[in-house]
């Protein structure tokens, strides 16, 4: 990819780029919406990327190009202001150089900008995040800046909260920045505490990719987070104690029920237990229990399905079709939902060929063909 990128840009804009950042996307491994509610997640960087080449200019215009969204050449600068329709994804990297920018970077000079992917855009696997932090690692670079793993995840959720405009978690950018190969990223988002554990060496993920999502997808995050907090607010009502949904109790729930609507106490008990399986999925790596990890895989699907409503009927039906497929310990979906892609975490003899079964059925069920691919567990954010 790192060569593709070169030879994009040399054809784009006529020269090599001085700097290369590279970023990857991520799988949620478990943890469905507790980020933003002062849960506990987990997830994991996978072995497909974007990668962001970046040059000088001489003169204070900026320009960006990406081979995937549309060859033409969004251009403007030396202001950085929001863009529509088409030009909609530079967004994310105008939106990095925005909080960047807070953060006392020079834009003295205007850039040349270019990036390709290997990374499935909309599949749920965090092409935005992917895309936040290549950009910002290598606007950094390119303007003499340099930062901590932990606050390129910060200026990537600031891009996407303030710029963007999507209420998001810190989920995506921690992982795309802080992953590691053969590890899991563990977040506390209560304590903002990043951390990394060991995961099962002998397990893989497999992504099964509807490549369908709901139009409103954006919307409809705003609208779970928006009932997530006047769910807290509920709660807070009669345990004022409680600072973040994620450490209410299911009993506490229950004694508040009259002053939540019912979608309001869906999701909190969907958060609340999420939040407890978390925990739990923590508890059985640390024991190498296999088995009992994929359960809770379903688990978790099962309750966004039935408390967060955050799935399709196609995620359902693949997951329904995984769990009986042999060789696979536990689907779910991954990512925020509404369509997307899902999971399976599988032992090493499950095959393409498995995987196949499942597809045909789907294409039986839905008419439409699905992406299936395995994924290993990749490096973070780096330049190269
Ligand atoms: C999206 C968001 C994350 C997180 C997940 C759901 O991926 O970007 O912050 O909320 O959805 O868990």
């Amino acid at each position: 990819m790192k060569d593709l990128l070169i030879d994009r840009f040399r054809s784009v804009y006529g020269r090599a780029p001085d700097i290369i950042g590279r970023a990857p996307g991520r799988i949620e491994v478990i943890g469905n919406h507790t980020d933003y509610n002062g849960g506990t997640v987990l997830g994991a960087a996978i072995n497909h990327s974007i990668y962001v080449g970046l040059s000088l200019r001489e003169d204070n215009c900026w320009q960006f190009y990406t081979n995937d969204l549309s060859e033409k050449i969004v251009s403007g600068g030396p202001e950085i202001k929001k863009r529509k329709g088409a030009e909609e994804w530079v967004n994310y990297p105008l939106g990095v150089l925005d909080a960047l920018i807070r953060r006392g970077l020079p834009l003295d000079r205007g850039f040349d900008f270019a990036a390709v992917s290997d990374l499935p855009i909309g599949a749920g696997l965090s092409s935005s995040a992917a895309m936040e932090l290549a950009a910002a690692i290598g606007f950094g670079k390119l303007y003499g800046m340099s930062f901590e793993l932990v606050e390129l995840a910060a200026i990537g959720r600031e891009a996407e909260n303030n710029f963007v405009g999507v209420p998001c978690g810190i989920l995506d950018q921690s992982v795309s920045a802080l992953g590691k190969r053969e590890n899991l990223v563990h977040i506390d988002c209560k304590e903002n505490e990043v951390s990394r554990i060991g995961f099962f060496p002998d397990v893989v993920f497999w992504v099964f990719n509807t490549k369908k999502k709901h139009a409103l997808v954006d919307s409809l995050y705003s609208v779970r987070h928006g009932e997530c907090q006047r769910a807290l607010a509920g709660l807070q009502e009669v345990y004022p104690n409680v600072s973040f949904l994620a450490e209410g109790t299911v009993e506490q729930i229950d004694t508040v029920a009259s002053r939540l609507s019912g979608e309001e106490k869906r999701r909190a008990i969907h958060v609340v237990t999420e939040n407890l399986r978390v925990h739990e999925m923590c508890r059985v790596i640390a024991e190498g229990d296999i088995e009992s990890a994929g359960k809770l895989l379903l688990a978790s699907h099962e309750s966004s399905r039935n408390f967060f409503e955050n799935t399709t009927e196609e995620l359902d039906f693949l997951v329904e079709q995984l769990s009986v497929t042999e060789n696979v310990y536990g689907a779910r979906l991954t990512g925020g939902g509404f369509g997307g892609a899902v999971i399976a975490m599988t032992n090493e003899a499950f095959t393409a060929g498995d995987g196949k079964t499942v597809t045909a059925n789907y294409k039986k069920m839905f008419g439409q063909d699905l992406d299936v691919f395995s994924v290993t567990v990749g490096d973070g954010v780096e330049l190269l």
